[in-house]
C-alpha cells in the first residue's frame, strides 16, 4: 500500500516557507497531494484555480520530485478528501507555538472525524517569519515580495516588476 499524505493550505500565496514544507513531505511519502482548501475564517485574495496553477509551477520551477498532485476542494472536509484518496495522513509545517496552537484543535478534530493522523514538519527557519498574510500586506502596500515566494508567485503579482 502506497503511503499517501495531504498537505492541505489557503495558499493564497504559496510561500517559500510552504515550498520548503511541500518538498519534505515529497521525500516522506510515497505520494502527496497538494490541496488548496478554502479556510473558512479568512477572506481570500487569488481565485482557487491562480493558487493551484501557481503551485504547480512553483513546485516545477523549484525542481521538486515525487509523485505530487495539486487541486483544489471546496465541497466539504479536508478528511472526506483524504479518505476519497487513501490519505493517512495531513503534513502542515509549524513555524512556531502560534501555529501549534492553532493547529492543534483541526488536528485532533480530523483523527476525531476519519482517523487521520496529522504530522508536523519544521521548516527552514529562514522562512519561519514568512506567511501568505504578510506577503499580501506587503504586495497590497506596493513592496517587494520576491524574497518570500517562488518567482510565479512574484511574476503574478507584481507583473509588471518581474
Ligand atoms: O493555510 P491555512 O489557512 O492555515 O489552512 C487551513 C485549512 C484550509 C487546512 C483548514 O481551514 C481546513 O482544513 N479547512 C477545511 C474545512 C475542514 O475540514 N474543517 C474541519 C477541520 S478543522
Amino acid at each position: 500500500m502506497p503511503r499517501i499524505a495531504v498537505v492541505p493550505g489557503s495558499f493564497d500565496p504559496v510561500t517559500l516557507g510552504h515550498l520548503d514544507v511541500i518538498a519534505r513531505a515529497a521525500a516522506m511519502f510515497d505520494e502527496i497531494h497538494v490541496l488548496v482548501v478554502h479556510n473558512p475564517g479568512k477572506t481570500a485574495l487569488i481565485p482557487f484555480a491562480d493558487r493551484v496553477a501557481l503551485i504547480r509551477s512553483s513546485i516545477a520551477e523549484a525542481g521538486i520530485r515525487g509523485a505530487i498532485t495539486v487541486t483544489s476542494w471546496s465541497v466539504g472536509l479536508l478528511v472526506d478528501y483524504c479518505t476519497e484518496v487513501g490519505a493517512t495522513a495531513i503534513v502542515k509545517g509549524l513555524r512556531g507555538q502560534t501555529d501549534l496552537v492553532y493547529e492543534t484543535p483541526m488536528a485532533i478534530v480530523n483523527r476525531d472525524l476519519a482517523g487521520i493522523e496529522t504530522v508536523f514538519l519544521l521548516p527552514n527557519p529562514e522562512h519561519a517569519h514568512v506567511s501568505s498574510s504578510l506577503v499580501r500586506q506587503v504586495n497590497s502596500l506596493g513592496g517587494n515580495v520576491r524574497p518570500y515566494v517562488p518567482a510565479a508567485v512574484a511574476r503574478f503579482l507584481r507583473p509588471n516588476q518581474e
